[in-house]
């Protein structure tokens, strides 16, 4: 175990910058439009905003006390909680198992954002390029692994670079910069998506329901990406509530970082739908959406070299800040368990995932592997197991004192019912149905 004194946060907004940070990533930008755009829209809003108040915030609060009451890693704090031989240590081993297979693909996609960037500096998507053309760009890019190995491996340095220089100077530093900025950008590409032909239809796709889109595919999505968009299920959260301090509250923290996730989802929704109704009504685009639908329409419009730079600015803002704290779940656990330097610990474990990442990019079937792996497995089952922690195991005199004396004291009782019933049910349920066993 470390003996070395563990950093905290400078300030109470230090915490929620930085989780929201981790938080609002390419889950937000780049998962949510396309899954919103293949299943049906409004509904699958709907059924996700349900997701995020009965098993997002609840999970969140489990884990980030969890995180603050022991200090510790995921595999630290559940063996101080439960004993170093109880079982309840897996949903800690799993979480490490996970930030490595996360990391690995998101920095490919990352990778895909900064040489998005990249073409867009340099004009490529300036007017006149034809659609077959920029199509043919992202599939170059997609098949060239010596392409998105260059990009990947940038990506790797820089996350490596911040999670080096530690949880004030590095996590908490650039959270700090970079978030103010990526909402600064959204509201920029907002502001400009209302002003075009298309808001009101893609608006439209966002609000109004239709139910008769609802498919049990679309619920597993809803899950999955409630816990991937909040980063749960795997003690990133945890982790950054190990560096809280002891005397902090944590209920409201994590309704501002949750609050702060869904909205941004929410809106890169309508930065996204709202330029993208204005030239297509092509919506089954899935991972491609923002890569080639977008790219086309920047294409086509005033000042398109500036938005396309601004939207994967953005993309790459939020892609970093939340690949940190995937990298700093890993860091942590070997950082409290076997007292490695975090020079080390860093580099080493950035260097393994960007191996990994080399595998996916040249396996397509190894990228959605991993990546359903993650999202359909390891996070809602992680979830399971943490709520069942939470509501069961957890002494509940410690998750009294968080609630009580504030206006949030009469959601004790609702948070109890949810992490004990709610959560373990409606995520058993779900899994069991996608997977034909009812
Ligand atoms: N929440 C991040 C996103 O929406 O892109 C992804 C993520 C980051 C998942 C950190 C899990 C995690 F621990």
């Amino acid at each position: 175990m470390s003996q070395v004194q563990r950093s905290h946060w400078t300030s109470r907004i230090g915490f929620v910058l930085a989780s929201a940070g981790g938080a609002v990533g390419l889950g937000n930008i780049w998962r949510f439009p396309y899954m919103t755009g293949e299943n049906g829209g409004s509904i699958f809003i709907l059924i996700y905003l349900g997701c995020v108040i009965l098993l997002g915030l609840p999970v969140m609060i489990a884990e980030v006390l969890i995180g603050k009451t022991t200090q510790l890693n995921p595999v630290g704090a559940f063996r101080q909680l439960a004993g170093s031989k109880s079982p309840w240590q897996v949903p800690g081993y799993m979480g490490i198992l996970t930030a490595f297979t996360i990391l690995s693909f998101y920095s490919v996609v990352a990778g895909w954002c900064i040489a998005f960037l990249y073409k867009a500096v340099t004009g490529v998507f300036s007017s006149g390029i034809s659609f077959e053309e920029i199509n043919n760009i992202f599939k170059k890019l997609t098949s060239s692994p010596i392409e998105q190995g260059i990009f990947h491996s940038i990506f790797m340095f820089f996350t490596v670079l911040i999670v080096y220089a530690g949880v004030k100077k590095g996590l908490q530093r650039w959270s700090e910069i970079l978030m103010p900025l990526l909402i600064l950008i959204i509201i920029i590409l907002i502001g400009y998506g209302l002003t075009l032909s298309g808001a009101k239809d893609g608006m439209r796709f966002l609000l109004e329901p239709q139910p008769n889109k609802l498919t049990h595919k679309s619920i597993m999505d809803a899950v999955g990406q409630c816990f991937f968009s909040l980063s749960l299920g795997m003690g990133a959260m945890l982790t950054y509530g190990s560096y809280m301090d002891r005397k902090d509250k944590v209920v409201s923290p994590c309704l501002w970082v949750v609050f702060m996730d869904s909205a941004i989802a929410l809106l890169a929704g309508i930065a996204v739908f709202t330029i993208v109704f204005t030239y297509t009504t092509d919506l089954s685009q899935g991972p491609g959406l923002v890569f080639v639908v977008l790219p086309n329409i920047f294409s086509k419009m005033p000042l398109g070299t500036l938005f396309a730079i601004l939207f994967f600015t953005l993309l790459f803002f939020a892609a970093i800040t939340s690949a940190i704290s995937l990298l700093e779940v890993i860091t942590a656990y070997f950082i409290d368990q076997y007292d490695m330097p975090r020079s080390h610990a860093t580099i080493i474990f950035g260097t393994i995932c960007l191996i990994i990442g080399v595998g996916c990019i040249f396996s397509g079937e190894f990228f959605d592997f991993l990546d359903k792996l993650s999202t359909h497995y390891l996070l809602p089952i992680g979830g399971f197991m943490i709520s069942l922690f939470a509501g069961w195991k957890l002494d509940q005199n410690i998750v009294k004192s968080e609630f009580q004396g504030s206006w949030y004291g009469i959601f004790y009782y609702p948070w109890l019912i949810c992490v004990r019933v709610i959560c373990p049910t409606l995520i058993l349920l779900v899994f069991l149905r996608a997977h034909g066993v009812i």
